[in-house]
């Protein structure tokens, strides 16, 4: 299996690492518009194959398409990260541009490649990379979902001092401040949530989630890329080892949930063709409510993309 990842920067390498330290692919290439800047990543990397005793390989390229050939899922991480004071949707117009052209390129020399977008404005930016491959959507989609649960699940954690792994949850919606996590469909070890911690220590830890992204911008002055890497692998792995695993990710909707022309967070199967099913869970009204509140975010920051005449 051959996996491009595009944008060497923090994503993009932790991605790469995390894809070689677990062999998910033989042949990783992680390909970035800096001279040299990929390169250094790839052999670096590769320098940790004698310590932590794998085999994948992981090659760099400077802005070179020939070398991502025959890649069977790529990851787009290229663009601009957030800067404190920054919405995830001021970084629109550098990054629609960047991401378009990325798509486009990888596409020549891989045109059966699945494409998960990891750049920013997440929805939008998986949207802008769909109109750009003219393909299947069930082979373009966007990794948001698995990190905001992950974050979710990780306050969780440390609120009820359990096990991380004992966390199962769902969380829909656009990757920003509306995303809507959903305490009914969270359990721990099987037991509903609400079975274990009061309504308002959820409340606040579901008000914490959404903003999770932006805590992490406050303390580091960039976005974050250990859980954001590792969270697009895990899609990666999936999809390469066809495991059938249902995670929430960023998928065109076409009359699910009584929405069309929409990429949004959703649970769905992700194996070898990508995604595989959208599943559609049974929301009350108040959940509803906040989804199609997240849906009419994401709708604005298309209209961006719209004005951007790009396509
Ligand atoms: P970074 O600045 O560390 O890395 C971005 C890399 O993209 C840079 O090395 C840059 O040279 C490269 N790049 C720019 N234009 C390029 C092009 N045309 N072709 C190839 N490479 C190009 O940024 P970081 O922290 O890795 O974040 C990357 C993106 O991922 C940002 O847009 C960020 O907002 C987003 N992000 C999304 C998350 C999600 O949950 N979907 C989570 C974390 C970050
Ligand atoms: C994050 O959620 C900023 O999207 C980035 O960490």
């Amino acid at each position: 299996m051959k996996v491009t990842v595009v944008g060497a920067g923090n994503v993009g390498a932790t991605c790469a690492d995390v894809l070689a330290h677990r062999e998910i692919a033989n042949e990783i290439v992680l390909l970035d518009i800096k001279p040299g800047f990929a390169e250094g990543k790839a052999l670096d990397i590769w320098q940790t194959a004698p310590i932590n005793l794998y085999d994948s390989r992981t090659i760099g390229s400077t802005n070179d398409y020939a070398a991502t050939a025959n890649s069977d899922v790529v990851v787009i991480t290229s663009g601009l990260p957030r800067k404190p004071g920054m919405s995830r949707d001021d970084l629109i117009a550098t990054n629609a541009g960047i991401v378009k052209g990325v798509t486009e390129n990888i596409l020549v020399h891989s045109p059966n490649a699945i494409i998960i977008v990891v750049s920013n404005p997440l929805d939008v930016m998986t949207y802008c990379a769909f109109l750009a491959a003219k393909k299947d959507s069930r082979k373009v989609f966007g990794m948001a979902g698995i990190l905001d649960t992950a974050r979710y699940r990780a306050f969780l954690a440390t609120e009820l001092n359990c096990s991380p792994k004992d966390i199962q949850a769902v969380l829909m919606g656009g990757h920003g401040d509306t995303m809507v996590p959903l305490p009914r469909y969270t359990t721990v070890g099987g037991i509903p949530v609400t079975e274990l911690i009061s309504e308002e220590k959820l409340n606040a830890i579901v008000e914490r989630t959404k903003v999770g992204g932006g805590e992490i911008v406050n303390l580091l002055g960039t976005s974050a890329w250990y859980a954001p890497g590792a969270a697009a692998a895990q899609m990666v792995e999936a999809i390469v080892r066809d495991q059938k695993r249902i995670f929430p990710v960023c998928a065109l909707l076409n009359g699910e949930y009584g929405m069309k022309d929409i990429y949004l967070g959703v649970p769905v199967k992700l194996g070898k063709n990508g995604i595989e099913e959208i599943i559609e869970l049974k929301l009350n009204d108040a959940e509803k409510e906040l989804l199609n509140g997240s849906a009419k975010a994401v709708k604005e920051v298309m209209t961006v993309l719209d004005d951007m005449k790009l396509f």
